[in-house]
């Protein structure tokens, strides 16, 4: 097999191009935001990589240096898994945060594999939460109180939202609290449809309850670039979001689906695979975005 290498094969472009990013990525640090930049990871679509991309993006922003806070807003709390982080039923969690008034500060837990990266766990008991805030004062604005109260006490650089596939009252409280919508795109069938619905939403929020919010990011997940079909979703979504949307795609990759069951990122189970790099580099995007935001004012 390795006699018959070919240096013009894709495999091998392949390897030559991964090495290059490990290469370029090898002990970057990230600049801080001038101020905390909170972004909620959503699309109402179920599976297309909100989890994975709230999780590994976080954690390849702490590997760069910042401090991270990812909030489990999702019962599944499949973000707290990923992370290592206890969600049995009863752990104190972003349940207590929004229904009891808890505090964050006595429920965020470090990342055990990840300095600089903590993480707000979701239990079961959350699934509760959307019918028992319906009848509450300032529903949608309990998450915001506590984000608020709790980044202005400490020094993070990132709070990344991990929300539910649905548009409840957990997503709308998630974008309250945020200034930014991160949306994971998979390239797939069917990609843009509900996108148009989910922008509505976001108008809607901003019109209603929070001025500030914005698709500042869109990513590209479970890319196949062998395949003519995410390759015209890719075009697609870059033809329709220019300015948003990342130029790193995110493979699809084995590494990245395995690594949650090891209670680990892939940044941490395997750094140098493709999928950690591509995770990596789109975080450092993120943060130059930010970094630029800075010299702007
Ligand atoms: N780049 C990738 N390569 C391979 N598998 C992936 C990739 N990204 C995500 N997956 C897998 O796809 C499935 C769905 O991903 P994920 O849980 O992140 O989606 P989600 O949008 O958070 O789902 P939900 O809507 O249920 O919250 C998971 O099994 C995950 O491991
Ligand atoms: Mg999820």
């Amino acid at each position: 097999m390795v006699d018959s290498f070919d240096a013009a094969t894709p495999l091998a472009t392949q390897l030559d191009e991964e090495l290059r990013l490990a290469r370029e990525l090898r002990g970057v640090r990230f600049e801080s935001p001038a101020q905390t930049r909170v972004i909620t990871v959503s699309n109402q679509k179920g599976g297309v990589g909100k989890t994975t991309t709230a999780v590994n993006v976080a954690a390849a922003l702490a590997s760069g240096g910042l401090k991270v806070l990812l909030v489990d807003n999702d019962p599944q709390g499949n973000a707290s898994t990923a992370l290592g982080i206890e969600h049995h039923s009863g752990t104190p969690s972003v349940y207590d945060v929004i229904v009891n008034e808890t505090p964050l500060s006595e429920i965020v837990r470090p990342c055990p594999d990840v300095d600089n990266l903590y993480c707000a766990p979701a239990t079961i008991d959350l699934s509760g939460a959307e019918i028992e805030l319906v009848s509450m004062v300032a529903r949608e604005t309990r998450l915001k109180t506590a984000i608020d109260n709790y980044v202005a006490a400490s020094d993070y650089d990132y709070v990344l939202i991990d929300c539910p596939p649905s548009l409840g009252l957990l997503t709308i409280n998630a974008f309250v609290a945020a200034r930014e919508v991160l949306i994971p795109i998979q390239c797939e069938y069917y990609a843009l449809e509900g996108l148009s619905q989910l922008l509505k939403n976001v108008n809607l929020i901003r019109a209603h309850l929070n001025g500030d919010l914005h698709v500042s990011t869109i990513l590209l997940t479970m890319y196949d670039k062998r395949t003519n079909l995410s390759q015209q979703v890719a075009d697609d979504v870059r033809a329709h979001f220019p300015e948003q949307t990342l130029r790193t795609p995110i493979p699809r990759s084995v590494r990245i689906s395995e690594a949650p069951s090891f209670g680990q990122t892939v940044i941490t189970y395997d750094r140098n695979s493709a999928g950690s790099l591509a995770y990596r580099s789109a975080a450092r995007e993120i943060a130059e975005r930010g970094a630029k935001e800075n010299g702007n004012g």
